[in-house]
């Protein structure tokens, strides 16, 4: 039976630490909001991003470099780091002021994800406004796909999983002559996708950390991330670094 298998995890931590992701492809999602921002910081312009783990290891990090060519960027409990540039609302990263920068981002959930997927062979970055694009590359791709949700503090993440669910519903729609098999996750993300299908709004409104976002002044950043394909780029993650792989034409 030919075609490719898709393993969804909906927090980084069910990820089998015995699972190699060495000769396999992973695919790191966090609508709300770091895959959103890094999406939007690499349409705008940034030379790269580079995800840590602590504030800590972000302002150390930022130490080494001039200070005018980085920014220090993250969130925790979604409000802007003290000391920090900018925080993790993608609507901050304009291209007046990303364009050129190198951005350490370090936030509560995004940045460990993918940490957890540093050693794939390809690891694309996937958010709902970029995922036809990032859809495209696994035309290309015959290996194993593992997707990771970053989930809410180490919980299930509603939009995570419906975003992971849609990317699999294309697909299937654009590979039917291949067979994708799953596990049982996948099967759930699936299920949620066609519940759900277009109503991406409403999905971000309906999930825990979306309604979290409105009650502390984000809810606009529902809209913003809730926007189909409105970046058509691929960000990538190798040695590191998140930079553009791709831009694709834009997507209807
Ligand atoms: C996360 O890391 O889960 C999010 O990026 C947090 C946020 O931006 O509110």
């Amino acid at each position: 039976m030919s075609g490719y298998r898709i393993f969804v995890y909906f927090t980084p931590d069910e990820l089998p630490a015995t699972r190699s992701l060495t000769q396999s492809c992973a695919v790191v999602i966090d609508v709300l909001r770091a895959s959103t921002t890094v999406a939007t910081a690499l349409k705008n312009g940034c030379k790269e991003i580079v995800p840590v783990e602590t504030v800590d290891q972000a302002f150390s990090l930022a130490g080494t470099f001039d200070r005018q060519n980085v920014l220090l960027c993250g969130e925790r409990k979604g409000h802007k780091v003290a000391g920090f540039d900018l925080g993790n609302s993608p609507r901050e990263y304009s291209k007046r002021t990303v364009e050129n920068k190198t951005i350490i981002l370090t936030t509560t959930n995004g940045t460990r994800a993918l940490l957890k997927a540093k050693k794939a062979e390809k690891c694309f970055v996937l958010s709902l406004i970029n995922l036809s694009s990032v859809r495209k590359m696994f035309s290309e791709n015959a290996a194993d796909v593992h997707i990771i949700c970053a989930g809410r503090e180490g919980d299930y993440s509603l939009e995570d999983t419906f975003c992971a669910g849609s990317l699999i519903r294309e697909l299937q729609v654009y590979h039917s002559g291949r067979l994708v098999r799953g596990n049982q996750q996948a099967v759930h993300a699936i299920e949620l996708a066609e519940k759900y299908n277009d109503s991406y709004l409403e999905v971000l409104q309906q999930s825990e950390h979306g309604k979290y976002l409105e009650s502390i002044g984000y809810e606009k950043d529902l809209i913003f991330c809730a926007r189909r394909n409105a970046i058509p780029i691929v960000p990538i993650y190798k040695n590191g670094k998140i930079i553009c792989e791709r831009k694709t034409e834009h997507q209807t």
